[in-house]
């Protein structure tokens, strides 16, 4: 078993499509072990993508990031990180495959609904981030 992190992003809440991208997972064999509704800082989104840092996107990003609340989740599963990643789509909405979440609820390459986990490495350190032990159940 698997645990990855999920966001769902301030454009994809804004749009109510919350449990549209829930049904997503759980109809896909991801479990919701972890889930809360939250407003990021500017800290918490600056030290969230602190890995991009350097990149010139990344103000733009951390804007968008702190520009409404997010809904942070574990999945849970066989193989979770790469199940997730493939229900997303790709990072740019336009590049994203048919029937993914990016393809069907995202707008541009930032305002991309959703967040996933690269590696099951990076999984731990973010789910670390937003959640204690005992909220993982
Ligand atoms: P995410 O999976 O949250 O990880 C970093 C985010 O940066 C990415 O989704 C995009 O929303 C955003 N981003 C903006 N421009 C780029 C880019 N050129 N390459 C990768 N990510 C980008």
């Amino acid at each position: 078993m698997e645990q990855t992190l999920s966001i769902i992003k301030p454009d994809a809440v804004k749009k109510g499509v919350i449990g549209k991208i829930i049904d997503r997972f759980e109809s896909n064999g991801l479990r919701i072990a972890a889930m809360k509704k939250i407003s990021l800082s500017l800290q918490d989104a600056q030290q969230f993508y602190a890995i991009h840092r350097e990149r010139p996107f990344f103000n733009d990003l951390v804007q968008f990031m702190i520009s409404g609340p997010v809904v942070v989740m574990v999945l849970e599963g066989e193989g979770a990180v790469a199940k997730n990643r493939a229900l997303m789509g790709a990072t740019n909405p336009k590049e994203a495959e048919k029937g993914t979440i990016r393809a069907d609820f995202a707008d541009s390459i930032d305002a991309n609904a959703v967040h996933g986990s690269d590696s099951l490495e990076n999984a731990r350190i973010e789910i670390d981030f937003f959640f204690a032990k005992r909220e993982i159940c």
